[in-house]
């Protein structure tokens, strides 16, 4: 199969739901455009390939993903540059994770024409749900899971590749206050922490809804033997900015390798600003929050964009993080990465792709 021969059925709604939107008030995760892409995994190859309207799925209730989780996704986005062309960023990386997701859980990886060409046609089709407002983009949930009605445990033969998109705003309405944790984790050596897989989200529900009850917004999680180093932050990447460095946990079995994280590192490097990939210890970190060396915190990721924390707590102590200006590195990056994005600077990175 080549991307010349690849057949996608196209059935286009007759009844769209885009006039229905508020795109002045979007929320993340509210809204569906009108179409979605179907790819089916079955006798060993993908076929069937179809984009449909939007819509419920019949689905047998022994699915295995309902079970046992073998269930995978990524998280994109697109945008509108001035001239009302949509620009996919850094798909092929989205693509690339996927399949290394698939590996990790026994399911099969996707041709890489099956999954660009199924999202530009959908993103072509559903060009009117980009918005153009300034922090606003079109969030695209590329996703894959077994399909087996077979309740014994092991790896399904059948499986369903989706992506569907929905235009959104901002993730965290204001600077999140997040906690360092100490009891529970998000991952283990051995484990599928750095696998965009499924179960590490509905895994990391419980202890996030405790720490809002104890005010804070998200949790900052740490490593399963000791809870001594810093791994990520809710469903993001984590990065410092402390001693004029950029400082960030490496990518491991147990963190995600994040491509805004990727793209913050890119950006710092390029601008000359040192870069540490290591392991980061929640007592530096703490220091740094207690004398006053740590210029900014944030989270990285498609979701949240760059989201800089308002506060960390550690031991029941809150420490508030110098505030954030125009000047700050935070800001710039995100100001810079945006712009790539949108298409307002010269994407030097060859991260976009115009559908
Ligand atoms: C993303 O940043 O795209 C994610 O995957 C997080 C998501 C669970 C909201």
């Amino acid at each position: 199969m080549t991307a010349d021969t690849l057949q996608i059925d196209i059935q286009q709604t007759t009844t769209s739901r885009l006039q229905q939107v508020d795109f002045s008030n979007l929320v993340f995760g509210r809204d569906i455009s009108d179409h979605m892409y179907i790819a089916e995994y079955r006798d060993g190859q993908w076929q069937n390939m179809r984009i449909v309207p939007y819509g419920d799925l019949a689905l047998s209730p022994a699915t295995a993903a309902l079970h046992y989780g073998q269930a995978i996704f990524e998280g994109m986005k697109a945008y509108k540059n001035d001239s009302g062309e949509v620009l996919l960023f850094r798909a092929i990386d989205n693509w690339k994770r996927l399949n290394k997701s698939a590996e990790r859980m026994c399911m099969p990886t996707i041709p890489e024409e099956v999954f660009m060409n199924g999202l530009t046609e959908l993103i072509k089709l559903d060009a009117g749900w980009v918005p153009n407002t300034p922090g606003c983009s079109l969030y695209i949930r590329p996703y894959m899971f077994a399909t087996d009605p077979y309740i014994g445990v092991k790896p399904s033969e059948s499986y369903y590749f989706i992506i569907f998109t929905s235009p959104v705003g901002t993730y965290y309405a204001k600077p999140p206050r997040v906690k360092i944790e100490t009891r529970y984790i998000r991952a283990a050596e051995g484990g599928v922490g750095g696998t965009k897989c499924a179960g590490n989200y509905g895994g990391s529900l419980y202890p996030a809804k405790l720490a809002q009850q104890e005010g804070y917004d998200q949790l900052i999680w740490t490593d399963a033997r000791e809870h001594a180093y810093i791994e990520e932050s809710g469903t993001m990447n984590i990065m410092f900015m402390m001693d004029g460095k950029l400082v960030t946990p490496a990518v491991s079995e147990t963190t995600l390798d994040g491509i805004t994280r990727r793209s913050i590192i890119a950006v710092a490097k390029h601008w000359g600003i040192e870069v540490e990939e290591r392991r980061v210890t929640v007592k530096e970190v703490v220091e740094a929050l207690k004398n006053g060396t740590l210029e900014s915190a944030f989270g990285a990721g498609t979701a949240v964009v760059i989201s800089p924390f308002a506060t960390i707590a550690y031991e029941g102590v809150d420490y508030a993080l110098p505030e954030v200006t125009d000047e700050s590195f935070v800001t710039k990056v995100k100001n810079f990465v945006t712009d790539i994005r949108v298409g307002n600077t010269p994407d030097i990175f060859g991260w976009t792709l115009k559908v």
